[in-house]
């Protein structure tokens, strides 16, 4: 049996171009007129991004992944918890090494009919960061986003043109290449095929994948949809309620996932398990209000498996059969539906 850990194991850094250790964020909120109270968004949420690979983030609306999107891309503090890029911890860092580590980790967004500005041409669009970020001349510059243009599969003669002139597709294109102009090492996306037409998710999802080859970029790409984690992820991380309810290898997570909330998912994604025969998890109920967050489990509430155990006692994250996951019950979640 593998051993359990006290804590969330600290992340292998080994080749890790991003380490998360305990990231945590709450928001002030204002409740009525004067009273105060505090969302939890996300809770001591650790792991380790290998360069050149893919950590899927995965979960209902509300379970936090864009918060971890903002902390990753160093839009916001998170309230604890470290952040270290390329084995620099981001909290120790100037204000200036913050400014670079921030060229270094890109994002690109779900819309990008909202992402991109209307009133820039494609050049614009992708000069601005090298005007800002690099020493070229105009002429080389232009040479560069020909050259981009043509990478994510854009003729290079639209330069001149403006965003509402491409389509959605296109217009994720645009926003991809101006993400990946500079080179950075790691590429934040949070759903970003979700908006687009499904017959068009595939070719922006091959893009993504064609490019990591090219450029070795990490991805943290953030998706509801399973069948397209499955179709991208190196590592699998499925978040409930601003946490972590199990992470590991996508093969090993999705041959036998041992989070209920994983398999509820999964039961919820048909095109993945067409011939699958194990028992089906319809989830119950709606998440829990962030503002007043259920004790013990955090999915306790909607858990076909829970027990009197889960409704008392938090379930910490622990190494069960080749993954990280929070459920007292694991070792008999997976072999029992087996
Ligand atoms: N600035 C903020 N102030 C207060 N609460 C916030 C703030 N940002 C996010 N939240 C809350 O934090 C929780 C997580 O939100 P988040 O946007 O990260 O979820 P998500 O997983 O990205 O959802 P979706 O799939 O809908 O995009 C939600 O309850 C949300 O209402
Ligand atoms: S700890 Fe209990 S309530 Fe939570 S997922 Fe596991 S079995 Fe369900
Ligand atoms: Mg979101």
């Amino acid at each position: 049996m593998n051993a359990v850990p006290e804590a969330p194991r600290a992340p292998e850094r080994g080749d890790a171009v991003l380490v998360a250790e305990g990231l945590t964020k709450h928001y002030p909120v204002r409740r009525g007129l004067f009273g105060h109270a505090t969302v939890k968004a996300l809770n001591n949420v650790s792991f380790a991004l290998s360069r050149g690979k893919t950590l899927a983030v995965v979960g209902e609306s509300g379970c936090g992944k864009s918060t971890l999107a903002r902390q990753l891309t160093m839009i916001e503090t998170p309230t604890s918890g470290r952040l270290v890029i390329e084995g620099e911890d981001v909290a120790g860092a100037s204000r200036e090494r913050i400014a670079q580590l921030r060229r270094h980790v890109q994002m690109v967004f779900q819309n990008p009919f909202a992402s991109l500005n209307p009133r820039k041409t494609v050049e614009q669009t992708l000069g601005e960061p090298l005007a800002i970020n690099s020493a070229l001349s105009a002429s080389e510059r232009a040479g560069r986003i020909a050259h981009m243009m043509r990478t994510v599969g854009l003729r290079p003669e639209h330069a001149k043109r403006y965003p509402h002139m491409f389509s959605g597709g296109q217009r994720q294109r645009i926003a991809i290449a101006r993400a990946m102009i500079l080179d950075p090492r790691i590429l934040v996306a949070d759903e970003p095929v979700s908006a687009l037409d499904v017959s068009i998710q595939a070719q922006i999802l091959n893009l993504f994948m064609d490019l990591q080859e090219q450029f070795k970029t990490s991805y943290v790409f953030i998706s509801h949809n399973l069948a397209v984690v499955e179709h991208i992820a190196d590592d699998v991380m499925v978040m409930y309620f601003g946490g972590i309810a199990e992470l590991g290898p996508k093969q090993t997570i999705f041959a036998n996932p041992r989070h209920p909330y994983t398999r509820s998912l999964m039961s919820a994604t048909p095109a993945i398990f067409e011939s699958d025969r194990r028992i089906q998890i319809k989830l119950q109920g709606e998440l829990p209000s962030p503002l007043n967050p259920p004790s013990g489990c955090t999915f306790h509430q909607r858990c076909p498996y829970a027990i009197e155990q889960c409704r008392i006692e938090e379930p910490r994250l622990r190494e069960v059969d080749g993954r990280l996951v929070a459920c007292h019950r694991a070792e008999e979640v997976g072999d029992a539906d087996a």
